[in-house]
C-alpha cells in the first residue's frame, strides 16, 4: 500500500515537473475543494500564492498560526493583504492552558536556553496550532523553497506529509528562485512585510528572528544561536509528530 501511495506521487511529481505554480493551485482546488488550504506566514512566498489564489479565484481557505509572537509588521501586511484581496484568514492560536503553563514553569524567554526548549515553545505556539488547522484536510500548501536551506534542498512540489497522518503537502513555488519571488511581488505590486527592506529575507516570530548581513544564508536570521541542521521549528517536520 505505501508503495503504491509513494509511486503515484513520484508519479504526479513527474507530471507536475513542469506546471506552473497556477496549475498547480488549480489543480488543488479542483482536485480537493475546501479540504486543501494555504499556510500563511506573509513571508514573500505566502503573499505571491495568495495573490494567485486572488487572481485565479480559487476558493482555497487560508489559515494563519498566530503564534503570540509575531513582528508587528506581520500584523501590518496581514491587514494590507487583507484589505486589497479583500481576503479572510483563518486563525489558530496556541492553547491557553499549555502556553500559560509554558511561561509560568520556563519563563517567557525558554527558547534561547536550549534547542529542545525552543522546540517546546515552537511545539505549543506553531506545531499544535498546525495540527488543529489541518484537521479535515487532504492536503495543504506551504511557500517552501529548494534554495531556503540545507533542509530544504530535497524538496518536490507534491510530498507526502508523514507528520500529518499521510494528507498531501503542496509546495507550488518549490522550485522559484528569491530573484524570481521579488520580481512578481514587484510586477504585481503585491503588499510585503516590510521586514524585507530592513534584512529580514525570512521572517518568524520576532525574538527568534533577526536581520542578516550581505553574504549569510536566508535563514541565517532564524534562530541564529542555533545550528543550521536544527533550524526547523516542526511545521516541516519529516516524522509523525504524535
Ligand atoms: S518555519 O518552519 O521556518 O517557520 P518558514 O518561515 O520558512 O517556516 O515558512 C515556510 C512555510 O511554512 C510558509 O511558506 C508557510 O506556508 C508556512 N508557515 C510558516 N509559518 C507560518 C505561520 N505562522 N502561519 C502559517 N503558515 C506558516
Ligand atoms: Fe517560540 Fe521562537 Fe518558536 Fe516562535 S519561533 S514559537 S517564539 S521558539
Amino acid at each position: 500500500m505505501a508503495t503504491t501511495i509513494h509511486s503515484t506521487i513520484d508519479e504526479l511529481n513527474r507530471c507536475l515537473q513542469n506546471a506552473s505554480a497556477e496549475d498547480v493551485l488549480t489543480w488543488s482546488a479542483s482536485t480537493f475543494g475546501d479540504q486543501v488550504a494555504l499556510a500563511c506566514s506573509f513571508g514573500a512566498e505566502d503573499v505571491v500564492l495568495v495573490h494567485l489564489i486572488s487572481s485565479l479565484d480559487l476558493k482555497i481557505p487560508i489559515f494563519v498560526l498566530d503564534t503570540g509572537r509575531l513582528h508587528e509588521e506581520t500584523y501590518d501586511v496581514m491587514n494590507r493583504i487583507r484589505e486589497k484581496y479583500r481576503a479572510t484568514f483563518e486563525v489558530f492560536s496556541p492553547q491557553t492552558e499549555p502556553l500559560q503553563n509554558l511561561i509560568r514553569l520556563k519563563g517567557p524567554q525558554s527558547f534561547y536556553e536550549s534547542v529542545e526548549n525552543r522546540r517546546e515553545c515552537c511545539g505549543v505556539r506553531k506545531v499544535e496550532p498546525l495540527s488543529r488547522a489541518l484537521k479535515e484536510r487532504k492536503a495543504w500548501i506551504t511557500g517552501l523553497r529548494q534554495g531556503q536551506s540545507v533542509t530544504r534542498v530535497g524538496l518536490s512540489k507534491v510530498e507526502i506529509d508523514e507528520a500529518h497522518d499521510g494528507i498531501l503537502k503542496l509546495s507550488p513555488l518549490v522550485d522559484w528562485t528569491e530573484q524570481q519571488i521579488w520580481e512578481f511581488i514587484r510586477a504585481n505590486d503585491i503588499p510585503y512585510n516590510s521586514l524585507h527592506d530592513k534584512g529580514f529575507p525570512s521572517i518568524g516570530c520576532a525574538p527568534c528572528t533577526r536581520a542578516t548581513v550581505p553574504g549569510e544564508d536566508i535563514r541565517a536570521g532564524r534562530w541564529w544561536w542555533e545550528q543550521p541542521e536544527h533550524k526547523e521549528c516542526g511545521l516541516h517536520s519529516r516524522q509523525p509528530s504524535h
